[in-house]
């Protein structure tokens, strides 16, 4: 239980400052997204830059709807105090994983990298809605731990924009690989990572409920 709780510690306290990081790096710092922007070259597809970036803004701030959401519902004292929070909560979460990925559709033909990053993000378009609507539909059929399990499954996918960007970073400034081939590494390192390492956080926390 004191283990549970300094997870979640530690979960809320990446979180918040991810919140804080998104939205002052998107609107405040550089709200022209000029840096991403300048690792498009030779794109395809013609970019309309100012739908890209209002798309850009929505997908954002949804995410941090989602991220917010989902920390407060992964919260045990929350959960005792008002099972309806966590319903209309767990619902706001819902709808802000589908506008995340309704945006991140309009966006991913413009992917960094070309073709196979865009692959990439439409997987990520399916994987993820999949595995939170089988969050509610377990719910909806009373089964409390699979539903805390594909949440935990689901809510992981929340940190997709870090870990392509630990990820792009590490072999583009690590191992020296031009930066759109990393972007596209980036997006499939992330999609493995995110469906493994939840897997580890639901077996050790199982175990830490029965020791
Ligand atoms: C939930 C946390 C997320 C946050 C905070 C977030 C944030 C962002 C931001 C700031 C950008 C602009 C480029 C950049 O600076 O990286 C972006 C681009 C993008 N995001 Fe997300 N995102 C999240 C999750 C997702 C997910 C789960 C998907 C896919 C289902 C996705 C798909 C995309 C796509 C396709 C782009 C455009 C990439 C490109 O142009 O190369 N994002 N995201």
């Amino acid at each position: 239980m004191k283990k549970w709780k300094s997870g979640y510690g530690l979960l809320a306290c990446v979180t918040i400052l991810l919140i804080v990081y998104a939205l002052a790096d998107n609107y405040i710092i550089d709200p022209g997204a000029e840096s991403f922007l300048s690792h498009k070259t030779g794109l395809k597809r013609e970019l309309n830059l100012p739908v890209w970036l209002n798309v850009m803004y929505v997908h954002v701030a949804f995410a941090c709807v989602a991220m917010a959401a989902g920390l407060l519902n992964f919260s045990n004292r929350i959960f005792a105090k008002s099972r309806k929070f966590h319903r209309m909560n767990g619902y706001v979460y819902v709808a802000s994983v589908l506008l995340v990925v309704l945006t991140s559709g309009y966006m991913a033909p413009h992917a960094t990298g070309g073709k196979i990053t865009s692959m990439g993000f439409n997987a990520l378009n399916l994987i993820w809605p999949f595995i939170t609507v089988m969050a509610l539909v377990q719910i909806k059929k009373r089964r409390i731990t699979r539903h805390r399990n594909w949440m935990i499954r689901s809510y992981a996918f929340c940190f997709t924009n870090l870990s392509i960007h630990l990820l792009t970073a590490l072999f583009h400034q690590g191992f020296g690989f031009v930066y759109a081939d990393s972007y596209t590494i980036g997006v499939y390192g992330s999609i493995a990572l995110l469906l493994i390492i939840p897997e580890i956080v639901i077996r050790a926390s199982g175990q830490l409920k029965e020791s």
